[in-house]
């Protein structure tokens, strides 16, 4: 079968095999949203995991609305053992899981001189430790069971030394080299483990700084490709990287920045 007939989706509903997979993702923000949709309309049944309801509830409408088999679990998962609760959750209650999509991160742009500890501290357990707690927890899974896909979203801030990110560019680094880590000691057991790294997307994460004065337009003069982001731009690599096409490709972070870490 020539690769167009194999990409239209109507020769091969399931080219991606993740009809019927079992995927929990961490988030139910802009990024964590989108990707829900689209595994949901892959065939996958999927699992969201956030500790606000409202946002929750926002994704399970538009879940229920494509008439997929969905899972909506409350829990903050900074809180020590959530990743392992929510797993065992989220296995229960799916039946299985095969992948893992960790799209939960928090920002505080300010100067490094203006951080106590504590702020720091809390930064670094939202966007990095609960990446340690849930893939931990979704890879002994996982290796268990001889296969799976684990991702977690990064940042251009993981590479690039950012003014007023020092708390997030330190997380982003930090999740590079876990995952990478990961993925060399699970790699023999059919788990494979990457990161998306993206440039600016509009997301209610990105809402209040783009709303400053000029920002939007300096922010766009940065990027090659002259523009933002949207979150549908992160689900192709999200579904790419989870798919059967997808099992000899581990340890990378993929940068989804139009060409952001270029210049
Ligand atoms: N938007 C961007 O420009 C951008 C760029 C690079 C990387 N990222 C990364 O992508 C990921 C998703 O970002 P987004 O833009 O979708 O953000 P978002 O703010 O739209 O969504 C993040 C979600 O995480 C949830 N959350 C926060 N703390 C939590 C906790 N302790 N426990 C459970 N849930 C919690 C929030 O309630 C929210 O729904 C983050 O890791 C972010 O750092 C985003």
């Amino acid at each position: 079968m020539s690769i167009e007939a194999q990409l239209d989706t109507r020769a091969d509903a399931n080219w991606l095999g993740l009809t019927g997979a079992r995927v929990l993702i961490a988030g139910a923000g802009g990024i964590g949203g989108a990707c829900a949709l689209a595994y949901a309309r892959a065939g996958a049944s999927v699992a969201v995991i956030d500790r606000d309801q409202r946002a929750l509830d926002a994704i399970g409408a538009e879940l229920g609305a494509l008439g997929s088999r969905h899972e909506l679990l409350q829990a903050d998962l900074t809180e020590h053992g959530s990743g392992q609760r929510v797993v065992a959750e989220v296995v229960d209650r799916l039946g299985g899981l095969d992948v893992m999509l960790h799209a939960v991160g928090i920002n505080d742009r300010r100067p490094i001189l203006e951080f106590t500890e504590d702020e720091w501290d809390h930064i670094l357990r939202v966007n990095l430790s609960s990446v340690f707690g849930l893939a931990q927890a979704a890879g002994r899974h996982m290796v268990d069971q001889g296969y799976g896909r684990v991702l977690a979203l990064s940042s251009v801030s993981g590479l690039l030394a950012h003014h007023s990110h020092g708390p997030y560019a330190a997380s982003k680094g930090g999740i590079n080299q876990l995952l990478r880590v990961m993925a060399r000691e699970w790699a023999a057991s059919g788990v494979t483990v990457n990161a998306l790294a993206p440039g600016y997307i509009e997301t209610p994460l990105t809402a209040g700084e783009l709303a400053k004065p000029g920002k939007r337009a300096d922010l766009e003069s940065l990027v090659p490709a002259g523009r933002l982001g949207t979150p549908d731009e992160l689900t192709g690599p999200a579904l790419f990287l989870s798919s059967r096409h997808a099992g000899f490709i581990t340890g990378h972070v993929m940068y989804i920045d139009g060409g952001r870490t270029l210049v």
